[in-house]
């Protein structure tokens, strides 16, 4: 495939003083064929012709072995399927790396490797040259794969039948954070993750749809109204469909790191003050709650009566009197406490993941490590996060 604009035009010397040097992709598989149609169409074809993206197809059976150019064998050790053998892998990522101009930074598309997240595709889109291995079968003989590849990445916790769509969704969403490639270079920076948050709603015309208006205050014309409302509704929406971002986006406010872009209002979220001597919380159950806190938790009890269980919580008094309804949905508090050993976080995730309550929260320059930290709703829906000492 050609970069089609540099290829039709003349392109003067002031021409390309000016223009951003395209990414390279090659991509390494066994079906080119597959990539005929989403390269083509669309932002991604645009940003090919505009000479931004520069995309080569490597085709991994010109690379087999013998007349019937084959490129798979049976896995050593028994077992179903075969496995692309490293021979023709390594030649034909080598040839790859070989025909940019820059470093080639090569990644392997598999179930098995780090998840594609916003930040992963924006670091990727820094790159001059990405080299793409599709694997196929039962995958990849090991020993090519750990000489040249630099990075493994999964688009998700789900086995498809080969590397080709994964390779798709990594070139879509990395081209995003290619300058040029989408009209406004900021709307990339506004989209679902980007201030640890989803996006918010979106409305245009008609005013009024089957009954329903478009909300008022996006109609006022008030700028900072409208990017507060704008704000309030990715929490909102955050809090309700991601708990996990949501949680992650309150412990970055929390630790006071700054979050990119707008800037944070920790205060919005009723965080619990560490001054505030006492913490009261109503509770549907007192028996049900304080069992919760006393066994999961392991928070001191201080003192109790049929109307008022009292804890300590490090430095204040956490008092669960009954008269809650319902759960609280929309916590007004973040609860943080922190538990004296793994294992009691391990029980705690446990209960939390069975129930649909919480889960690990990611850890900065770790993602993959043992969690230290979680988040969960308690059995009256208070939101709480929780660390190991
Ligand atoms: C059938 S899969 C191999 C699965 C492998 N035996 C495993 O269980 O991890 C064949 C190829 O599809 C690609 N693939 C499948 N699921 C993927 C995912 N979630 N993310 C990225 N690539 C994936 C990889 O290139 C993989 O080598």
């Amino acid at each position: 495939m050609k970069r089609l604009l540099a290829a039709n035009r003349e392109v003067s010397v002031a021409d390309e003083k000016t223009e951003p040097k395209p990414l390279r992709i090659d991509i390494v598989s066994l079906f080119p064929g597959y990539f005929q149609g989403p390269l083509d169409s669309s932002i991604l074809g645009r940003a090919r012709n505009n000479g931004l993206l520069d995309v080569h197809l490597v085709d991994l059976r010109k690379y087999g072995e013998g007349s019937y150019h084959q490129v798979d064998d049976r896995v050593y050790g028994g077992g179903p399927g075969m496995v692309l053998m490293a021979e023709p892998v390594a030649q034909a990522l080598r040839d790859a790396k070989a025909s940019g101009e820059g470093k080639a930074h090569t990644v392997f598309l598999s179930p098995q490797g780090a998840p594609l997240t916003a930040k992963r595709c924006r670091a990727l889109a820094e790159h001059e040259h990405l080299v793409l291995l599709c694997g196929h079968y039962e995958g990849i003989d090991q020993r090519v794969l750990d000489k040249e590849v630099d990075e493994e990445i999964s688009i998700g916790d789900y086995v498809l039948t080969n590397g080709c769509l994964p390779a798709i969704v990594l070139i879509d969403a990395v081209a995003r954070f290619k300058p040029g490639v989408i009209g406004n270079d900021d709307a990339a920076n506004e989209d679902s993750f980007e201030q640890e948050l989803l996006d918010c709603p979106h409305y245009t015309r008609p005013e009024v749809f089957e009954g329903e208006k478009v909300p008022e205050v996006l109609l006022e014309g008030h700028h900072e109204k409208t990017a507060q409302w704008r704000r309030s509704q990715a929490v909102t929406k955050t809090q309700q469909q991601r708990p996990d971002l949501y949680m992650r986006y309150l412990a970055l406010q929390d630790s006071g790191l700054e979050v990119s872009g707008l800037a944070a209002k920790r205060d919005h979220f009723g965080i619990a003050k560490q001054g505030a001597s006492a913490i009261r919380l109503k509770v549907r159950k007192l028996r049900t709650s304080r069992r919760f806190y006393r066994e999961q938790l392991g928070l001191p009890l201080e003192s109790e009566s049929d109307t008022e269980v009292m804890f300590r919580l490090g430095s204040q008094k956490l008092i669960l009197m009954p008269g809650l309804q319902e759960p609280v949905v929309d916590s007004p508090v973040l609860l943080e406490t922190e538990l004296t050993s793994p294992k009691q976080l391990q029980k705690l995730l446990a209960w939390a993941e069975k129930e649909g309550r919480g889960g690990a929260l990611p850890q900065d320059g770790d993602p993959t490590g043992v969690p230290a930290q979680a988040w969960f709703h308690d059995p009256d829906g208070y939101l709480w996060r929780v660390r190991t000492v």
